[in-house]
């Protein structure tokens, strides 16, 4: 007898959502072979159809990202358009039992009930592509450290800046700098999320909330960004074999601090290793001690590996529901 289906709809089909569908016909068989049912991409919902018609052969691309989500014939939705709007389409999701899987971290860390969700470790909700790509540090916080009491925890989150402050030790002038992260594709147009420290702390947010099990907002984090100032700053720290770079941390000093802000960091430490679009996450808990991970924190391939990772953890999570037990 043919496995059952999960029917999988993805909303935005950008450098992210394109990479995931790929990734997904890429690895259809091996996936399905993992979960015992088979994954199947449906639908696509953009912003304009008419430019994603080609996308793959039996998938219906439209522009109603919201019926996707209240879709009842979809049992995982994958959400990587960077719309604010997509924090009501993932509650809606999850509301009809279906699964949500997003990178989209302004949307999760702006809203308190998705962020509720996660610290409460929510089966249908995940978002691992949302902070650092594919680093597995949201699963690691939800589940290996979840009997854990984290201290502390500090990261180089935001590629685009890291990228910057690289191009300014290489003797690069800010504005060249912020002008090649454009040209590699790292920063966008409008680059004021990235510089401004948003988006490292909608990241910080995220994590501090599966960290201290409690929803903690963006607008939490105490926050500031680089401009033009820092050159001055990046070219000092290197005279004095140190390193600039965007750091985010969260750590109990009479409850809990979040900051988001350029800092100078000593050569030994385990931050000052990112370079380019590498992201570098420390953590330091009660019994594990020091954990570092590091690796490249954006790019759509790499994000895609930490949807695939979501949508197999989701679908087990559906799957599980109905054919969870073993044998004795
Ligand atoms: N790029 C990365 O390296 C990276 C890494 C980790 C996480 N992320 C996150 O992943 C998300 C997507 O990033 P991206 O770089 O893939 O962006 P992108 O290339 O700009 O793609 C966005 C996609 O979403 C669609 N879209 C936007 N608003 C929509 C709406 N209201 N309804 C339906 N579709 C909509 C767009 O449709 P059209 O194509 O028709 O305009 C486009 O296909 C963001 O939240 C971002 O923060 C990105």
């Amino acid at each position: 007898m043919a496995p059952p289906v999960l029917r999988v709809g993805l909303i935005g089909n950008g450098t992210v959502g394109a990479a995931f569908a790929s990734a997904l016909d890429a690895n259809h068989e091996r996936l399905s072979q993992r979960l015992g049912v088979r994954v199947r991409l449906v639908q696509i919902a953009v912003r304009t159809p008419d430019r994603h018609r080609d996308v793959l052969p039996g998938v219906r691309v439209h522009d109603d990202a919201e019926s996707l989500a209240n879709d009842g014939g979809i049992d995982v939705v994958v959400e990587a358009s960077g719309d604010l709007a997509a924090s009501q389409w993932l509650r809606r999701v999850i509301a009809r039992g279906a699964a949500a899987v997003s990178a989209n971290k302004l949307a999760i860390a702006s809203d308190r009930a998705l962020l509720d969700a996660l610290a409460r470790r929510h089966p249908l909700l995940h978002c691992e592509g949302a902070v650092a790509a594919a680093l597995p540090i949201v699963r690691a916080l939800r589940d290996s450290l979840d009997g854990e009491e984290i201290h502390d925890l500090r990261g180089v989150l935001n590629g685009t800046t890291t990228f910057i402050l690289t191009q300014l030790e290489r003797g690069a002038c800010f504005d060249d700098a912020v002008a090649a992260a454009q040209e590699a594709g790292y920063a966008e147009s409008d680059t004021s999320t990235d510089l401004s420290g948003r988006d490292a702390a909608a990241k910080l947010a995220i994590l501090a909330t599966l960290a201290w099990r409690r929803p903690v907002t963006l607008d939490e984090v105490a926050t500031r960004g680089i401009d033009g100032n820092i050159v001055d700053v990046v070219r000092v720290a290197c005279d004095h074999g140190s390193r600039v770079r965007l750091v985010a941390e969260a750590w109990e000093e009479d409850g809990l601090q979040l900051r988001v802000a350029p800092k100078i960091l000593d050569a030994a430490d385990p931050l000052a290793r990112a370079e380019d679009v590498i992201n570098v996450v420390a953590v330091q808990s009660a019994l594990a001690g020091p954990l570092t991970w590091y690796g490249a924190g954006a790019g759509g391939t790499r994000t895609a590996s930490a949807l695939l990772g979501d949508v197999l953890a989701a679908s087990r999570a559906l799957v599980g529901t109905h054919t969870g037990r073993i044998a004795a």
